[in-house]
């Protein structure tokens, strides 16, 4: 692809192209931040969701999975500390009118510093050639350490001024930085404010008596209020985990990139119960195990990385994201946070129910800590569909473009195609297609020639096209292509289904 821009224009426009995420209500124009997947972005997103669950639960025999409604009491958020906590520091250009995340400002500044090193690395890189050590220049070139010196101190500032809630400081950083508005360059700005980012909405018929509700800006807070509830029911024993995946709903001011920052989305998070003075232990493990999770889905080892956090949300103790690298830079893709006993302790006060763990070789009851892994379902559709989608340059000097899903996301695994549509050639494909959806979600398609279809399968990110011909009366065989080379293969229509089972298994995958 030319460059970042231009391919992140292009994802957006195949997604659309290729049925997999629309606007919302694009008939009316639209809904800012807000959209909906289609045929195959709904088979795509449930593909991940499934990954993830089976990884989580069914490889997991000390974690339950549960799915809490969306509506909770409101004293949860209360208790939760996002009612008075949930917000984003925003600031305001006086000049453009547009507004900013004030921390968002201050980080893409320290990313520009970022991007100073990245060319100081691939110059030395190119000076230096096969002898170059990346991590010595990193640790010792006077200039990196300054960039990095500037961009630490930078950040340690933000994080405590936002910690002591300390605005004016924010502010002041800004004004220091000469940091300009992205668009009009002005530097002219407001005080920096808070602003919370729940959803309101009301419960009951009458406006006097209706009650205020949230919609959940975390699906988190339906695990931590069920603690007891499961950990009795499925006799759990520390340690052990409660995962859920569902909608989470956030007043995004600043939403932008897509469905990178949505005001509706979904989270995959899984709450992982533990001894207090444990929970470092188990971050560790946590950070470790789901950064090989993304690993196993085969986007490439170096387009990940760890962030570890200054700036700590509320409850936590320890912060790092797994970051991703989209086609507008390194961002967050996963949180993985040592929360403490803050949800549980809290809860315990606010409803005056127990929340505690009876453990029998401490021969004591106690509020676990809790260790969290939270994802975004759609931030992780973004990484995986704008890593796959690629533009080839053929043997022949022809391009073509293609959607490389890991097989075991691909939201149709099979389309079989009858070479013509004559000669009871669409009979035989129609026969294979009844046996194999019993497995795999397949398709049928007659339409144009055998070779415009299978690139109209590659765009589409369909991993194997079976094509019946002549030959397939004779002697019960078709070829299969493979979408990534472009290979194919003869085979029998008895070994089609096992040939996909193959390639198609989460074991192999996640194994
Ligand atoms: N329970 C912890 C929690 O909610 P978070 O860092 O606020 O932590 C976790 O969110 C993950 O949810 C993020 O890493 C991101 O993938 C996803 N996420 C958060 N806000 C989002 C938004 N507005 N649109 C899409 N995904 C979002």
């Amino acid at each position: 692809m030319a460059n970042n821009e231009d391919h992140f224009k292009k994802v957006i426009s195949h997604a659309k192209e290729y049925g997999y995420i629309f606007g919302s209500s694009e008939i009316y124009d639209g809904l800012s931040a807000v959209y909906d997947y289609a045929q195959n972005g709904a088979e795509l997103k449930k593909n991940i969701r499934e990954y993830w669950w089976r990884s989580m639960v069914y490889m997991h025999q000390n974690i339950v999975g549960i799915d809490a409604a969306i509506l909770m009491h409101p004293t949860t958020w209360k208790a939760s500390g996002h009612v008075d906590a949930f917000n984003d520091p925003l600031i305001d250009n006086k000049d453009s009118k547009k507004r900013y995340r004030a921390d968002v400002l201050i980080e893409d500044y320290c990313a520009k510093i970022e991007t100073k090193i990245e060319k100081e690395v691939k110059k030395a890189q190119k000076r230096f050639g096969d002898a170059f050590n990346k991590e010595e220049f990193i640790s010792t070139n006077p200039r990196v350490l300054g960039y990095q010196e500037k961009i630490n101190v930078i950040l340690q500032r933000m994080g405590k001024s936002l910690e002591n809630e300390d605005l004016a400081d924010v502010k002041a950083l800004i004004e220091e930085l000469e940091i300009a508005d992205p668009i009009s360059g002005s530097k002219n700005w407001t005080d920096v404010k808070q602003f919370n980012l729940m959803f309101g909405t009301k419960l009951g018929a009458s406006a006097e008596t209706a009650t205020d509700l949230y919609l959940r800006p975390e699906t988190a807070q339906g695990i931590f209020v069920n603690f007891a509830n499961v950990q009795k029911t499925g006799r759990m024993k520390i340690p052990f985990g409660i995962a859920q995946t569902g909608k989470a709903f956030r007043n995004e001011i600043v939403a932008r990139q897509f469905i990178f920052r949505m005001r509706e989305f979904e989270q995959m998070e899984m709450q992982f119960f533990v001894r207090p003075g444990e929970e470092m232990k188990w971050y560790e493990y946590w950070k470790e195990t789901r950064l090989n999770w993304h690993k196993s889905l085969g986007m490439g080892a170096e387009n990940y990385r760890f962030h570890d956090h200054e700036k700590l949300a509320h409850y936590a103790n320890a912060a790092a994201d797994i970051e991703f690298k989209f086609p507008f830079g390194f961002k967050e893709l996963e949180g993985i946070h040592s929360r403490t006993d803050f949800d549980l302790k809290a809860h315990e006060e606010h409803s005056g129910k127990k929340l505690q763990f009876f453990d029998p070789q401490m021969n004591e009851s106690y509020v676990p800590y809790v260790v969290e892994t939270s994802i975004g379902l759609d931030r992780m559709f973004l990484a995986i569909f704008s890593k796959s989608l690629q533009e080839e340059t053929l043997g022949d000097g022809s391009t073509r473009t293609v959607l490389k899903l890991p097989s075991i996301l691909a939201p149709v695994k099979a389309a079989v195609f009858p070479l013509v549509k004559k000669d009871g050639l669409p009979e035989v494909a129609r026969k294979i297609i009844e046996n194999l959806q019993w497995d795999f979600n397949v398709i049928y398609d007659e339409k144009d020639a055998v070779g415009k279809r299978y690139r109209r399968q590659d765009a589409a990110g369909t991993p194997f096209c079976i094509t019946v011909d002549h030959q397939t009366l004779e002697d019960q065989t078709v070829t299969i292509r493979h979408r990534d080379t472009m290979e194919q293969e003869r085979i029998p229509i008895s070994g089609i289904s096992e040939k996909m089972k193959d390639s198609i298994s989460y074991q192999k995958w996640l194994a």
